[in-house]
């Protein structure tokens, strides 16, 4: 018994002096995250087991298979659906049809899903979401999760958030999308019209010299000079008098620095190693690093998805590592090893899609792309595009050839 207090006191010590961050108990067991949890005062490996409420489940193969509903169901991701805490096997269910809010599904024609609260639609006009708000019989304009009211102004168009009219203003789609007059621009925030004598050197607003010489009116450090005259040149953003230039043709100024465009880029004025580091939207970041969308991409929680001409950062799904382009614009992430993604019908589990058709293997044959229902079950193979009866026919390199019969 004393000895037993003992080993306590000792464990209780250990405890109150451990500093490192990473390391935690489990009841009386020290384990480190992330690479493993404690799940009902048990110690489990993350990476190929989870916790689903009380209980520690294997993940399986590839550790994917397997997902927690709620903290009360363990079920087959691409078998079932986890709808709020009710597991449902997918033939039960069409996905096409219906949809998961609130707990429930609902079949898709009678409303839409906003923020998991379902709304039906009205009798005249369909709903729609708006991010999280419900567009109510659809007569607002949704900009990126905001409402707005159209109904002076049917014609405007979105700028991040807001709208503007496009015969007036312009949309400078940075981060932050800044609505701006035509013809005006912004010099590091500052904004000037472009038909002004001004020009934005480095940050600072500068009156041009001659404004019939506008185009040549260039930029040497924070203040302009006429790059035709051939009088003076910019070096290191000096003006210095030609013919005092170093003999370098490699130099070139970025910000108020000259760089070796050979070694070094220009990240919105501040140099950069083109070796170990990239310029991402103005920022600069370690080669090791993603750029999405101007943004240093957090790979454990976004994927970068590119659209037609959108590219933007995606909430990354448990073990996805791709995104795909849905029909109705919006994007999906999916793990590549084991979906795939089409235009026409999404995210598909791998290896049941034939040409633009999903099939399915045990009975079906696809032929590069060509579908045959049945074929696999009447015993047929492929011959290039066709299928061929491996009972009466061969395939051969000019063809399909009945066999004789004897
Ligand atoms: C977890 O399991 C993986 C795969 O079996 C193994 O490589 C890893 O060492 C285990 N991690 C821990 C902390 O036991
Ligand atoms: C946009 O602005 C122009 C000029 O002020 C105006 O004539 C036009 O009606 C506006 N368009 C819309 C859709 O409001
Ligand atoms: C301006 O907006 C109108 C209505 O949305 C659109 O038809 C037109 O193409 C736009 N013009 C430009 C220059 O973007
Ligand atoms: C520049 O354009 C704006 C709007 O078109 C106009 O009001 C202003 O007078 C112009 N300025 C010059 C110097 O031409
Ligand atoms: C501006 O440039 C024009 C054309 O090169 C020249 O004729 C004029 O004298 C210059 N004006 C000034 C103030 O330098
Ligand atoms: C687009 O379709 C997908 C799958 O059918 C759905 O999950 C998503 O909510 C839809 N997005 C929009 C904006 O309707
Ligand atoms: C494929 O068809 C077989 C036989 O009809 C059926 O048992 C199986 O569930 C089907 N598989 C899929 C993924 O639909
Ligand atoms: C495929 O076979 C099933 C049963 O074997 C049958 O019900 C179905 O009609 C067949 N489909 C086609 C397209 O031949």
């Amino acid at each position: 018994m004393q000895h037993y207090s003992l080993i306590l006191i000792l464990v209780f010590c250990f405890k109150a002096f451990d500093t490192d961050a990473r390391k935690y108990w489990c009841k009386l067991v020290k384990y480190e995250k992330p690479t493993s949890g404690c799940c009902a005062e048990v110690v489990y490996n993350t990476t190929t087991s989870a916790c689903c409420g009380t209980k520690i489940y294997d993940r399986s193969r590839d550790h994917i298979d397997y997902e927690c509903c709620a903290d009360i169901h363990v079920y087959k991701r691409y078998e079932q659906t986890c709808c709020g805490s009710v597991v449902r096997n997918n033939i039960d269910i069409d996905l096409e049809a219906d949809i998961c809010c609130d707990n429930k599904f609902h079949p898709k024609t009678e409303g839409v899903c906003c923020d998991n609260t379902f709304h039906k639609h009205g009798d005249k006009n369909r709903h729609s979401c708006c991010g999280k708000l419900l567009n109510d019989n659809n007569n607002k304009k949704c900009c990126n999760g905001k409402l707005h009211d159209i109904s002076l102004n049917p014609a405007k168009t979105c700028c991040g958030i807001e709208t503007y009219n496009n015969s007036t203003h312009w949309c400078d789609e940075r981060d932050p999308d800044i609505i701006l007059l035509l013809g005006q621009e912004t010099c590091y925030g500052e904004k000037y019209l472009t038909n002004e004598t001004k020009i934005c050197c480095h940050g600072k607003l500068r009156k041009l010299i001659n404004k019939t010489t506008v185009n040549d009116d260039a930029c040497c450090g924070t203040t302009t000079y006429n790059s035709k005259e051939n009088t003076m040149t910019c070096d290191n953003n000096q003006l210095v008098p030609i013919g005092n230039m170093p003999a370098e043709t490699f130099l070139k100024m970025c910000g108020d620095r000259s760089i070796n465009e050979n070694i070094q880029g220009c990240c919105d004025g501040t140099p950069f190693d083109l070796l170990n580091q990239i310029c991402c939207g103005g920022t600069i970041l370690h080669k090791s690093k993603k750029c999405c969308d101007g943004r240093e991409l957090d790979t454990a929680k976004y994927v970068c998805c590119k659209g037609d001409t959108i590219e933007q950062q995606v909430k990354l799904q448990p073990n996805s590592d791709e995104c795909c382009l849905l029909k109705n614009g919006s994007f999906q992430t999916y793990n590549r090893k084991y979906s795939e993604c089409s235009l026409t019908l999404g995210v598909a589990p791998k290896g049941y899609r034939c040409g633009p058709l999903l099939y399915n293997k045990s009975t079906d044959l696809c032929c590069q792309g060509i579908l045959f229902k049945n074929g696999t079950l009447q015993k047929r193979k492929c011959c290039g595009v066709k299928s061929y009866d491996t009972q009466c026919q061969e395939c051969q390199h000019d063809g399909i050839i009945d066999l004789e019969t004897w």
